[in-house]
């Protein structure tokens, strides 16, 4: 089984020139949980964003389940999801409303009863009905 995450001499370099990644090598395995941490401007960002298609990276590869994230872009954004420290896509919208909003953002259709085992499974069906 290949990793869940694999990351290959990565790099990135900001047009302004400045390195923020300098080759950063890493493999996870499914089911793996981990954390990276690093003082302010250590590139945590800039290495999340590049994992989720939301930054470039300037060389280096980057696999999910051994999908390259470059080739197969629609397959490995299917498998990550990204919970952002303080954006929310609608505050006032429920919890159960924003996952199955997410869902249509990569071409999955809704999925009620799927939905409600992941929120079951995260101790988070009594907040369904929240808003964010
Ligand atoms: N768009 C950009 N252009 C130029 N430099 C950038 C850009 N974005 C980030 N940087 C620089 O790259 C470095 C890494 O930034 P990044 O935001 O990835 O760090 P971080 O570890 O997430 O920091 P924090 O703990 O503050 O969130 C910093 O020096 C930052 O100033
Ligand atoms: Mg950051």
């Amino acid at each position: 089984m290949p990793p869940i995450l694999e990351i290959k001499n990565l790099n990135k370099t900001y047009k302004s020139g400045f390195k923020a990644l300098d080759d950063i090598n890493l493999e996870i395995q499914e089911g793996e949980i981990f954390a990276i941490l690093g003082p302010n401007g250590a590139g945590k960002t800039t290495l999340i964003s590049s994992i989720c298609g939301i930054t470039n990276p300037s060389s280096g590869t980057i696999s999910v389940k051994g999908f390259d994230h470059t080739e197969n872009y629609r397959e490995v954004r299917k498998m990550i999801g990204l919970v952002p420290q303080e954006l929310t896509t609608d505050m006032f919208e429920k919890v159960v409303d924003t996952v199955n909003f997410s869902r249509g953002l990569f071409g999955l259709q809704s999925n009620k009863l799927y939905i409600e085992r992941i929120l079951e499974d995260l101790s988070l069906s009594d907040k369904k009905k929240y808003s964010n």
